[in-house]
């Protein structure tokens, strides 16, 4: 558990907790989150790679999972023999795209099994064959098309028109229109947006306000008013902040120090507030956080894509691939 108030960033450890969270197949929270497997190595990967050190998972057993992990349908499973859904599908396109391995998967069954999840009435898109509606399956399409080069597959307007509809009253967005705000799914809709060029339907003044609000007196970051502060809001708040210029709407000192409270001293990895058990979800985003704070030391971090800024670079995105 953290201790010690931590005031500096223990890269180091928190390498060590990502590479130990392959081996420890003995502990029952391992086969727990099996499920999640796929997640796990795309938040891992990510979360090495800002301390540049992505080499400490090995490449090829990585690929050769994934290999396992897609259906004949083109999507991906959480992990071998799950069912696919757009969320796993997602990682695995992150991850084979960190590693400029694209080539090692059937590329166009997956275009054509992220595009066949779209609605055609109105835009919106199913997570997987039993078709809950959501607008982090919105992103989940987008990002994942937009890294293979394939947004010309589905129908843009009508997806903007539906993540239009999600927009509430205080500049936030919710899973489906008329939900309320909550800062997971900002990140989710100001993402999609920003990707297929349709920022300005944001209403950046008020969403900027709404967002700034979530910060509490103990500098920690919340997903909706009236919630605890969290470790993971670091990233769907900040990154929301980023895409519409205004990260420095908050006061990044004391959101610093909060992220760095929640660093486990003695095992590495960052739990969702100090003092709780650490995971490699809030690892990531913990990390991701501090990267866009501009932390020193760190790797940049592409605040749409929630990928390396040096990956995303090399890709060359906004002249091939966004619309
Ligand atoms: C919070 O869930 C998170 C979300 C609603 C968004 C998840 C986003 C994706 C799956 C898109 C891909 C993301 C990236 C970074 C590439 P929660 O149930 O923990 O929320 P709670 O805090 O309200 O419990
Ligand atoms: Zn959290």
């Amino acid at each position: 558990m953290a201790q010690n108030n931590p005031k500096e960033l223990l890269s180091k450890l928190h390498i060590n907790y990502i590479e130990s969270l392959d081996t420890r197949k003995d502990d029952l929270e391992y086969w727990m989150t099996e499920h999640l497997r796929v997640n796990g190595i795309y938040w891992g990967l990510t979360a090495l790679s800002f301390f540049d050190s992505i080499e400490t998972l090995k490449k090829e057993d990585v690929i050769k999972l994934l290999q396992q992990c897609q259906h004949e349908n083109g999507g991906f499973g959480g992990y071998i023999g799950h069912d696919p859904h757009l969320i796993y599908t997602l990682s695995a396109i992150q991850i084979l795209t960190i590693y400029d391995s694209l080539e090692s998967i059937n590329v166009e069954s997956v275009v054509k099994y992220v595009s066949g999840l779209q609605n055609q009435e109105d835009g919106s898109f199913r997570g997987d064959q039993w078709g809950e509606i959501d607008t982090r399956f919105s992103y989940c399409a987008i990002s994942c098309l937009s890294l293979l080069g394939r947004l010309d597959t589905i129908d843009v307007e009508k997806a903007a028109d539906f993540v239009n509809r999600c927009k509430n009253f205080d500049g936030g967005y919710g899973s489906v229109p008329g939900a309320e705000s909550h800062a997971a799914q900002v990140f989710c809709c100001v993402g999609a947006l920003a990707i297929i060029n349709k920022l300005d339907l944001v209403d950046s003044d008020l969403l900027g306000w709404w967002l700034s609000e979530r910060q509490l007196k103990n500098g920690g970051l919340n997903g909706r008013p009236q919630k605890l502060e969290d470790v993971c809001y670091s990233w769907w708040v900040l990154s929301s902040l980023s895409i519409i210029g205004c990260l420095h709407w908050i006061d990044k000192d004391s959101l610093i120090a909060f992220i760095l409270e929640a660093q486990d001293t003695e095992t590495g990895g960052f739990a969702d507030r100090p003092g709780n058990m650490p995971d490699v979800y809030h690892t990531v985003f913990g990390v991701a956080g501090l990267s866009l704070l501009g932390y020193p030391g760190l790797k940049e971090v592409d605040p749409v894509y929630c990928m390396p800024k040096n990956v995303m670079d090399k890709l060359n995105i906004e002249k091939k691939y966004r619309v």
